[in-house]
């Protein structure tokens, strides 16, 4: 294997709060990863990603780091992190870690010094404004930007102690780190490289092509009904991202083996993203894109628009292409921040919920990238009934909430809505392991209620069920360490008018598959000639006759060119 191992590999992220708790305190917490592994082991994935798991005032769930070389004591110590990557290593797996340097907690020491005094060692370490010229520091409308932030309000929070506004593109416990600043970069290099001395893998990067940023800070674009302007033009990929993210390769990863390294960026285009991951720059392995997860979302990010097939292949078919000779994709549904991907884009009925999991789990699985798992996702979870705002936990919901309803005059219904499609906390319920109280997560209470599914849907019960949805995705994971052609065959996209059907064939040599999913309820014909001699090598049902595919079902066949 080269050093591109990753191109065979499968992710697979935790999510810690959500996914074991040995202690019974009602969170997730490393012991419970530990007690766990033989189920990652057992579905066959290569690495393990672990969402942040260092100090932190949870404001974001551990997104907001106020010590980055420790373990957060809810989550466990150094020396249970270290028992956990022994114990991963041991089974073969590697694991990465969740790397969150855009900004750091509020709590963090650096910032409680750099907004100490004007005069700071560190002042510069964040980035710290004047109101508005002439205007009352603290008033409204005097903050240096109109910029909004991720989690509703503005993106600036004024700081009496000095009369200057710092500025946070997420929450204002999440101050953004100046990377302009030598000492800023040179310190998370430092911390990056303890980790990997330490023996993990790698890092998956947290919103990563915000970190350079337009120094003028210009005011952005009024959107129709926000209070707020779209900075982003000003923040994502800014002037020296690539000269940030090479610099960072060149004292972090060179000269060490079998690494992995993913950015998440939002707003990434095609041509950015073959610069970001052509392996000759030294930048990251692989970005996430997000094009496909917004595919359902008008302008306003918080708009529903219903989902169509054939954008979604649009969209899937130009990334394939755009980095079909240099780059790589990573390829996902699902992760901590999106809805469950079988209510999004199955059915989550009790008809179709099984199928229709093994079958959007075959259609991304079967694209060129790796392919990345998210907890839950290998059990068919589901998406939460969520009644009121008082079911939600997480900031983000929390924020728009408080914004739509108090401050845009929309109603708690409409903008329930839309969290209920949306929300982040749809894939933050516990993770369900078997039928005892609370899923098997925790034997206190859980600091987010388990879907009230958790009897029919849990893990217990699929280990011992061969038609189980973990064990399909094992079989996936599985061809993919097999079948060269579903790592290297090159893609091409068929049917790219049909609404149901998702069609697409890998070839490699004279090996050549063809994938097809039926996105729909209806029994559906493919219309693909000179498949019919060909090997069936997986199917979610019972095997079809031709091309003509039950509702959901999806197919995998070989044939020899
Ligand atoms: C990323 C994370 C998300 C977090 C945000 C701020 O998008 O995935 O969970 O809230 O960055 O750190």
């Amino acid at each position: 294997m080269t050093d591109l191992w990753w191109k065979s590999a499968v992710v697979y992220q935790i999510y810690p709060r959500s996914f074991a708790d040995a202690d019974g305190d009602g969170m997730g917490d490393l012991r419970g990863i530990i007690e766990h592994l033989d189920h990652l082991a057992g579905l066959g994935v290569d690495v393990l990603w672990l969402s942040p798991i260092y100090p932190s005032p949870q404001d974001d769930n551990g997104y907001d780091i106020s010590d980055y070389q420790n373990i957060e004591p809810i989550f466990g110590t150094l020396e249970i992190f270290d028992e956990l990557l022994a114990g991963v290593h041991a089974r073969g797996m590697k694991l990465i870690m969740d790397l969150v340097v855009n900004h750091s907690s509020d709590e963090h020491p650096w910032f409680a010094d750099s907004r100490s005094s004007l005069s700071s060692d560190k002042r510069d370490w964040y980035w710290w404004r004047p109101a508005r010229e002439g205007m009352e520091p603290g008033t409204p409308g005097a903050e240096p930007t109109n910029w909004g932030s991720a989690f509703g309000g503005s993106a600036w929070e004024y700081d009496e102690k000095t009369g200057e506004y710092y500025l946070h593109l997420f929450s204002k416990k999440q101050p953004d780190l100046n990377w302009e600043n030598d000492e800023v970069r040179s310190a998370v290099y430092d911390m990056m490289n303890w980790w990997l001395d330490r023996g993990v893998d790698g890092f998956r990067m947290d919103v990563i092509n915000m970190i350079s940023k337009d120094v003028s800070l210009p005011d952005g674009r009024l959107t129709a009904g926000s209070s707020y302007g779209d900075g982003s033009p000003a923040y994502i990929n800014g002037p020296r991202i690539h000269e940030f993210l090479q610099e960072m390769h060149a004292k972090v990863f060179a000269g060490r083996d079998a690494m992995l390294t993913v950015g998440e960026m939002p707003g990434v285009t095609v041509d950015e993203a073959k610069l970001f991951t052509d392996p000759a720059r030294g930048e990251v392995d692989m970005v996430f894109q997000f094009d496909h997860v917004w595919a359902d979302r008008g302008d306003d990010p918080w708009q529903l628009v219903p989902l169509q097939l054939t954008k979604l292949k649009a969209i899937f078919n130009r990334w394939q292409a755009g980095l079909a000779e240099v780059g790589w994709n990573s390829l996902y549904w699902n992760n901590h921040d999106q809805p469950r991907a079988v209510s999004r884009y199955g059915d989550d009925s009790p008809q179709f919920r099984v199928a229709s999991a093994k079958m959007i789990g075959t259609v991304l699985h079967l694209h060129r990238g790796t392919p990345y798992v998210y907890q839950g996702e290998e059990l068919g979870m589901t998406n939460y009934p969520f009644r009121t705002i008082a079911d939600f936990r997480d900031i983000e919901a929390l924020g728009h909430y408080a914004q739509a309803v108090d401050r845009e005059g929309r109603t708690p219904e409409e903008v329930l809505t839309v969290l209920r499609a949306r929300g982040r906390d749809n894939a933050r319920t516990p993770m369900q392991w078997n039928s005892s109280a609370n899923a098997g997560f925790t034997t206190g209470t859980p600091w987010l209620a388990a879907n009230p599914n958790y009897p029919e849907i849990n893990a217990a019960a699929q280990h011992d069920d061969p038609d189980s949805v973990y064990h399909y995705y094992r079989r996936l994971i599985e061809l993919r360490h097999n079948e060269p052609a579903v790592v290297d065959g090159d893609f091409t996209m068929l049917l790219p008018n049909d609404e149901r059907l998702y069609a697409f064939t890998r070839r490699l040599g004279s090996t050549e598959l063809l994938v097809i999913g039926n996105f729909s309820g209806d029994s559906v014909t493919a219309d693909i000639d000179g498949w019919s001699d060909a090997e069936l090598v997986l199917t979610n049902l019972p095997a079809p006759s031709g091309l003509t595919l039950a509702p959901w079902q999806s197919v995998i066949y070989r044939r020899t060119v």
